[in-house]
């Protein structure tokens, strides 16, 4: 069963079906689903697919050989045996054979080439210079390291700098996605996949995991896929990200290790981790702008490019989890001592969810439809104060807060009140509304009334619209409780 991805094929069949040779590269982090697109984009067309293995060339080329004759035979006069000797000369015949008649390549893994033969990288540039006019190739460069992605093609001193004609990152299912996908084969409730997500994020792979992993209790499932000596996923952060940082991953481990600790800022992960403050920024930089593992957040407030104050957080779920309970107890792992490991889990994961749950509301609000347009979504924070959603256009404020909690209308009440009082210390003017989200309110409907925005769980897993009626003209004062 193949899973949404409709806009990225539909791209690739746009590209694909204009006459001539395209280049085209998808990346995105490991076990994303890149493999499993290429397939199914090729499925319906003439294609070959070529797995670049950390071989050397004459095994490679055997395998891309067989592939040729499986899938081209027909089209070739029977009297004609093929045998490349090189890579280069099988790249050859791709593109001449491409002159009659459209066809796809993919090279998953591209970048393995480095290890197989770096020369052949400048040969495909020069064939594809030469060749790409009078052919019909669609080409597409498959690769896993995002870091490693970038220079190759990216980088002005590299062969294939200029070469590609699209760029395709492939992100993980977002959240609502990723529920979709689940419930394909597994019945889980609300509840427990904010928590699952939490943990494993929109990345197929892991949530494929459900189908034997999961049978009704989130945290426990959580707790055999991570903290057991033959759990599946306590060394995938090794396993995926070693490679990409190469040599030096320990600075880059513990700088994204004090992130997933809630340590946020340059002077915090620099406490923390005893790297100079100057060596943090440079890491912080390469791990923001180049890596992308990491965003760089300022109060919705305030101008991105002058501001001091930042916070930066993981994008992935996975990796802020696996960084926050595995590698950071990673020295009882390697102890087999798994019951510290629990412990931590069971008393930080809640916190850790609502923080999570925060996101996916901000999400949530900024798909909404707000009754305005906003300039910006985001968080704000000022010295110890902060409101998880803020919204505004020039006319319009909206402030949420949020919590992955059970509310009853007292407390929800109470946190409204409070956050009118915060609302005051938030440098903007308009029209201001107020709301809140949890996991569920009681008297939701009366709040709504009060002139509140108020959703809980069904109305952010539904997509259910965040203003329900108009809010003009309606009570915003808190009535005596
Ligand atoms: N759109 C999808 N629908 C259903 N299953 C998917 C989808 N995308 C990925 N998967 C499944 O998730 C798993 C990981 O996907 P895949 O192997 O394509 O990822 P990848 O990005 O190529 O990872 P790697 O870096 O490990 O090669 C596979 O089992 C695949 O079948
Ligand atoms: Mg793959």
């Amino acid at each position: 069963m193949f899973y949404d991805r409709e806009r990225e094929i539909e791209k690739l069949n746009s590209l694909h079906s204009q006459p001539g040779s395209t280049f085209v590269v998808i990346y995105g982090r490991r076990r994303v689903g890149k493999t499993a697109l290429a397939r199914e984009f090729l499925r319906d067309k003439l294609g070959l697919y070529f797995f670049v293995g950390e071989k050397d060339e004459a095994l490679l080329l055997e395998e891309f050989q067989e592939e040729i004759e499986k899938n081209l035979s027909e089209y070739l006069p029977s009297y004609l045996k093929l045998k490349f000797s090189t890579l280069e000369e099988l790249f050859e015949f791709i593109l001449d054979f491409s002159r009659e008649k459209k066809i796809v390549v993919v090279f998953d893994e591209f970048q393995n080439f480095r290890f197989v033969k770096p020369l052949f990288f400048s040969s495909l540039q020069k064939l594809w210079d030469l060749k790409k006019e009078e052919s019909n190739l669609t080409l597409l460069a498959v690769g896993s390291y995002v870091g490693m992605i970038k220079r190759l093609f990216m980088d002005r001193k590299e062969p294939l700098f200029g070469r590609v004609d699209e760029f395709m990152k492939l992100k993980p299912f977002d959240f609502w996605k990723a529920y979709g996908f689940v419930r394909e084969f597994a019945g889980v409730s609300p509840q427990d996949f904010v928590e699952l997500y939490s943990a494993l994020g929109g990345m197929p792979r892991y949530l494929l995991y459900l189908k034997r992993y999961y049978s009704g209790n989130a945290r426990k499932t959580l707790d055999d896929l991570f903290f057991d000596e033959f759990a599946p996923l306590t060394e995938e952060g090794f396993n995926v990200l070693k490679l990409e940082f190469g040599r030096y991953y320990r600075s880059y481990f513990s700088i994204l290790e004090a992130v997933s600790l809630g340590h946020v800022t340059p002077k915090e992960i620099s406490d923390r981790t005893g790297l100079k403050l100057l060596t943090v920024g440079k890491y912080l930089s390469e791990l923001t702008n180049h890596y992308e593992y990491l965003i760089r957040e300022v109060p919705a407030t305030e101008n991105p490019g002058k501001t001091r104050k930042v916070a930066y957080s993981l994008r992935d779920e996975f990796f802020n989890f696996w960084f926050r309970f595995v590698y950071h107890n990673y020295q009882h792992v390697e102890e087999g001592d798994f019951d510290t490991l629990r412990d931590d889990f069971e008393g930080n994961f809640p916190a850790f969810v609502g923080r999570e749950y925060e996101k996916i509301v901000r999400e949530f609000v900024r798909r909404s439809d707000l009754g305005f347009k906003p300039l910006r979504v985001g968080r704000w924070w000022h010295k110890g104060e902060e409101i998880d959603v803020v919204a505004y256009d020039r006319k319009n404020v909206l402030l949420m807060e949020v919590k992955w909690r059970d509310l009853r209308e007292r407390e929800a009440l109470k946190i409204l009140e409070n956050l009118q009082r915060k609302s005051n210390i938030v440098p903007l003017r308009g029209e201001k509304k107020y709301g809140i989200a949890a996991r569920s309110i009681e008297g939701k409907e009366d709040l709504r009334e009060e002139g509140f925005l108020a959703v809980d769980l069904q109305d952010v897993i539904n997509q259910r619209p965040l203003c329900p009626s108009p809010l003009s003209g309606s009570r915003q004062s808190i009535p005596p409780a």
